[in-house]
């Protein structure tokens, strides 16, 4: 049996006609940038996060620094960020010349550490930036909380986690701006790059549309120096139509969790896998991580039986050489360190089946029994 970390071949083929029509739309109306599709979309995404405003960009890395942008941040700058986290989230803030304090995140979710944000923040300290990693929402309202008390703004690193939300609020609307990408993987994927910001800020937004489009104000006027940032047609429209399925998808993907979690339950591998902790209930599962003991050993021998497993992340970002000026070392985050020697994503997607999922726990039950005499 083969199971692919994300099966996206398995979703075209429910509704592929549907999201082609919309495309075609596109097409013969020849508006690829922007656009009525996009137009379309953001009022539609607003409308779904429960957002005032909502602004279509290229992608989840470009969201991330419009955002940090729009703020004015810029060298001498500090902006507060987890280490365990994909490069975008930390990239974005060096790319300004500010500078990514690092801090650890907790054992059990992966998310960043509160009380570490809180002892981090210093006279530069210019925004934070926490990450819903995996699908489940960060302590946000602590983090936004406490960011207020010393005028740091929160920009939400959401790009994993639309449709996540706590108490009925959305991931992503609770800082002053909220990042998505809908890179093909994700939860709700286009077909190519794209993502997407967020806020309540009237005149942050505006200043959002505006550096997304080089900074002009009116048509050749570049009151600001802007990036091209903008979200393509054809992307608008593929996204319309699957913003309609998302809540369903995500649905899909927690019961394939809770199927995974009861199936390591009845494996008995305490010892050896430690299954997602979900707090809150607000998790959606963009990916489902196991910590998992001989963790390099395991994922090599799942791929011989064609298992998709993928380490998310193997490098944590304050060690990357790129930041090697900020004079981190080893031992400096050691929760984020351990959890890129331990984590594993196990293959997760709507239309994963039970089969599927009891042929992955099987698999790594036999690893165990193999190698450990379990
Ligand atoms: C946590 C996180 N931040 C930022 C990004 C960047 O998004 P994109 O790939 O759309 O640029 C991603 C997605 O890849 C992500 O997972």
């Amino acid at each position: 049996m083969k199971v692919p970390a994300i099966d996206l071949k398995a979703q075209y083929e429910k509704i592929g006609e549907e999201v082609e029509r919309a495309v075609a739309e596109v097409v013969r109306e020849q508006m690829f940038i922007l656009g009525p599709a996009v137009e379309k979309f953001e009022i539609e995404v607003a409308r779904y996060l429960g957002a005032k405003y909502a602004i279509g960009v290229s992608s989840g890395s470009d969201a991330l620094l419009l955002s940090l942008m729009a703020l004015g941040i810029g060298p001498d700058d500090e902006v507060i960020t987890p280490a365990f986290t994909f490069f975008a989230t930390a990239g974005c803030i060096a790319r300004l010349g500010a500078k990514p304090v690092f801090v650890d995140i907790r054992p059990d979710t992966f998310n960043i550490d509160v009380m570490q944000v809180k002892e981090s923040i210093t006279r530069r300290t210019r925004a934070i930036i926490p990450v819903h990693l995996y699908g489940q929402p960060a302590e946000i309202e602590d983090i936004v909380q406490a960011g207020g008390k010393y005028g740091a703004p929160v920009v939400e690193d959401a790009c994993q986690a639309m449709g996540a939300r706590i108490n009925r609020k959305a991931a992503g609307t609770f800082g002053l701006a909220g990042c998505f990408s809908f890179y093909p993987s994700k939860n709700l994927g286009a077909w190519g790059e794209g993502g997407l910001i967020v806020t309540e800020d009237d005149r942050l937004s505006r200043l959002l549309r505006s550096l997304r489009n080089h900074g002009e104000m009116g048509r050749y006027r570049n009151e600001r120096i802007g990036i091209n940032g903008r979200m393509h047609g054809i992307q608008g429209a593929v996204l319309s139509v699957k913003l309609k399925y998302l809540d369903e998808w995500n649905a899909a993907r927690r019961d394939a969790a809770a199927r995974y979690d009861g199936l390591f339950r009845d494996a008995g591998l305490g010892e050896f896998v430690k299954t997602p902790v979900s707090t809150g209930g607000g998790h959606i599962y963009h990916q489902y991580v196991i910590r998992a003991a001989r963790r390099d050993d395991l994922l090599e021998d799942l791929r011989d039986e064609g298992i998709g497993c993928t380490v998310y992340y193997p490098e944590p970002l304050h060690l990357q050489p790129c930041f090697s000026e900020l004079h981190y070392k080893k031992g400096d985050l050691p929760h984020t360190e351990q959890a890129c020697r331990e984590v594993l994503a196990l293959p997760i997607y709507p239309e994963i089946t039970e089969e599927q999922q009891r042929y992955v726990v099987d698999k790594i039950k036999e690893f165990y029994e193999k190698r450990e005499g379990k």
